[in-house]
């Protein structure tokens, strides 16, 4: 009897490789969810958000979404019965434009435009107030159930600024509206930047060898002994 061949194996693998191209080739990036999956419809025209698209070169509509290269620039969800931000609103943080207006939301949470540094105008119900308060935008206006806000402040900057939170050796950066971040600098790291230097990994794993060598020689030479004398 012949040895089992295993024709299963090379044919699996051009299998696999032949997805792979596949994939790599046909797919465009994935459109965010945020796009659809939050909101059926379109971009409602007239909205604010198809005025910014439609002047902006290289971009385009899909769904709720202005998109420019697969990125999010323009996000209405505008009368999409929503109370609170779908979960998948933070794939909209590089936006610069956002509708939120003809939704009975709930105020969102605090951070909830944590990383959204380029969104500079955002219309909301006028229930509720631009997040991270008056203070950090330039111009704030109602027109009848709108609130709208624009031009997001650096919350790094000036009196209003909150860079002095930062701990020494460490920058101040905007990280949304109202929302700085500290971000270490120079050779510091670590909690609140107090670390210097950076791990020493040669002593650490060179220690570490040493050891274990000297441990082995040890046990080998005990050991030895006993096999002897036995
Ligand atoms: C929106 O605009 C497009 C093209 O300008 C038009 O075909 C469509 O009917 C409009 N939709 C509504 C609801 O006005
Ligand atoms: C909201 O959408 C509904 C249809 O889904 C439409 O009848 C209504 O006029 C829209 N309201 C506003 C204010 O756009
Ligand atoms: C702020 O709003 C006023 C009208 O209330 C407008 O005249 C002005 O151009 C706006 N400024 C900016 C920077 O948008
Ligand atoms: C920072 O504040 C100064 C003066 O208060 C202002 O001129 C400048 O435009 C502000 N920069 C940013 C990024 O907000």
């Amino acid at each position: 009897m012949a040895a089992p061949s295993r024709p299963g194996a090379p044919g699996l693998l051009l299998c696999l490789l032949g997805g792979a191209i596949a994939a790599a080739w046909g797919s465009a990036p994935p459109a965010p969810q945020i796009c659809s999956g939050c909101c059926a419809g379109s971009v409602r025209n007239g909205s604010a958000v198809a005025g910014f698209c439609g002047a902006r070169a290289g971009a385009g509509l899909l769904g709720r979404c202005c998109l420019e290269r697969a990125a999010v620039v323009g996000l209405d969800l505008g009368n999409c019965s929503l109370s609170q931000l779908c979960p998948s609103f933070r794939e909209a943080s590089t936006a610069i434009v956002i509708d939120l207006t003809v939704n009975q939301l709930e105020p969102p949470p605090e951070d909830a435009f944590r990383g959204f540094t380029q969104l500079q105008t955002l219309a909301l119900p006028v229930e509720l107030d631009c997040p991270g308060g008056s203070n950090m935008w330039d111009n704030i206006t109602t027109q009848g159930h709108i609130r709208i806000c624009q031009g997001q402040r650096n919350p790094c900057n000036g009196s209003g600024g909150l860079g002095w939170l930062c701990p020494e050796d460490s920058l101040c950066a905007p990280d949304g509206p109202g929302l700085p971040q500290c971000l270490c600098v120079g050779p510091y790291h670590g909690y609140k930047c107090l670390r210097q230097g950076t791990f020493p990994y040669l002593l650490f794993y060179g220690t570490l060898g040493a050891v274990t060598i000297g441990l082995s020689i040890l046990l080998w030479v005990t050991q030895r002994r006993k096999v002897k004398a036995s």
